[in-house]
């Protein structure tokens, strides 16, 4: 049943490329110059009074609303919030009917998440569910459904359908930015065009996967690792940091790389391991700064960079280069190195990947 593979996780890792190319099927319509939700029945009158959207998820569902919200932002230009759903439900937000509210769970079953969503259905907002299961609790009390084909998830470590829940955020920051007409056609046609091409990016980097396995014999004993970007490289440090922490138990941190020397530099030393993703052409520079900050305290640095910004290959200690795709799609790329990363410091620490310990699959208590 795993396929060949050693464990789910692994199985779940290979199967992103049919994952994505499933959660996109038939929502492009044929000619690519427009996404098409057909599920998404929000009347043309009511999303143009939409102030403000508020993404509501827990864990790796939650850091793919972080990039939702910086997509979203970025795409169809409506302030958006993205927060924690047991932290949501319980401060009284700021909802009512002119807010948009997009709940993310693979499981659809989170306590918490399903909580946040009736709280926000209280408060008079219209809710879209992002979610892998059919016909679970939050498909059946959102407004609106979209679903993410990632195929059942069994390692409790989630790859496929963070991937996918990813995917679901680049499509409905389009789909806003269309009926709010804050982006040219080209530029929407631009951007579905790279999306179509991230199956098979994502696939190449599936193939030359195994250099990271000597970064990972070199540091599987480590204790403590950190995590670094900008932008939406912050967003996929912090679930490359989750995945790390909870399948090989490290200690892990991710960081806003310009927050790094307001405290955590104290606890870079000689030898420590920093994760630095670099996809940003705009946040190059600044990043490469803090890499230099580490790196003079003697850290081992371990970018993963887009192709095309090899320069960073003088400052880190190793790269593993993601191909090159639109500027907001990096997520999608960065984000299999890190999998790769915490599976096999996993593995070499012999630790259960598909069942970490004190975790389960579906949070359905508090
Ligand atoms: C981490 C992980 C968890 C879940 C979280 C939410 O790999 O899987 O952090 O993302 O428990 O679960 P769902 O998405 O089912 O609501």
């Amino acid at each position: 049943e795993k396929g060949g593979y050693d464990h789910f996780m692994l199985k779940e890792i290979h199967e992103q490329p049919r994952a994505l190319k499933d959660t996109l099927s038939g929502r492009i319509a044929p000619d690519g110059s427009r996404v098409v939700l057909n599920e998404i029945n929000i009347p043309q009158e009511q999303l143009q009074q939409i102030n403000k959207v508020v993404i509501t998820a827990c864990g790796t569902a939650f850091h793919a609303g972080l990039v939702g919200k910086y997509v979203i932002e970025t795409l169809a230009r409506i302030p958006v919030e993205a927060d924690i759903a047991s932290e949501l439900r319980y401060r009284n937000p700021l909802i009512d009917k002119n807010t948009l509210v997009i709940v993310i769970s693979q499981s659809g079953e989170t306590a918490d998440t399903l909580a946040a969503l009736r709280e926000a259905r209280r408060k008079g907002a219209r809710v879209i569910a992002v979610t892998n299961v059919v016909d679970s609790s939050v498909a059946r009390d959102a407004d609106d459904v979209l679903y993410t084909w990632a195929g059942p998830e069994i390692a409790v470590a989630s790859t496929k359908a963070y991937i996918t829940q990813l995917l679901s955020m680049y499509l409905l920051g389009l789909y806003l930015a269309q009926s709010r007409g804050t982006l040219e056609d080209k530029e929407i046609t631009q951007i579905i065009t790279d999306l179509r091409k991230l199956p098979d990016k994502v696939a190449s980097i599936l193939e030359n996967g195994t250099n990271i396995k000597e970064f990972v014999q070199k540091h599987c004993n480590c204790e403590h690792a950190f995590f670094i970007g900008r932008g939406l490289d912050y967003a996929v440090a912090m679930e490359g940091s989750l995945k790390l922490k909870e399948i090989s138990y490290i200690h892990a941190e991710a960081y806003a790389a310009g927050e790094l020397k307001h405290g955590t530099l104290a606890l870079i030393v000689k030898d420590v391991p920093v994760v630095a993703l670099v996809t940003q052409q705009a946040l190059y520079d600044k990043t490469v700064s803090n890499i230099k900050e580490v790196k003079a305290r003697e850290a081992t640095v371990l970018a993963v960079a887009s192709r095309g910004l090899e320069e960073v290959a003088k400052v880190a200690d190793e790269v593993l280069y993601i191909p090159r795709t639109h500027q907001m799609l990096t997520t999608i790329l960065a984000v299999v190195p890190m999998q790769l990363l915490a599976y096999y410091m996993a593995v070499s620490r012999k630790c259960d990947v598909d069942q970490p310990r004190n975790l389960a699959k579906s949070v359905t208590v508090e």
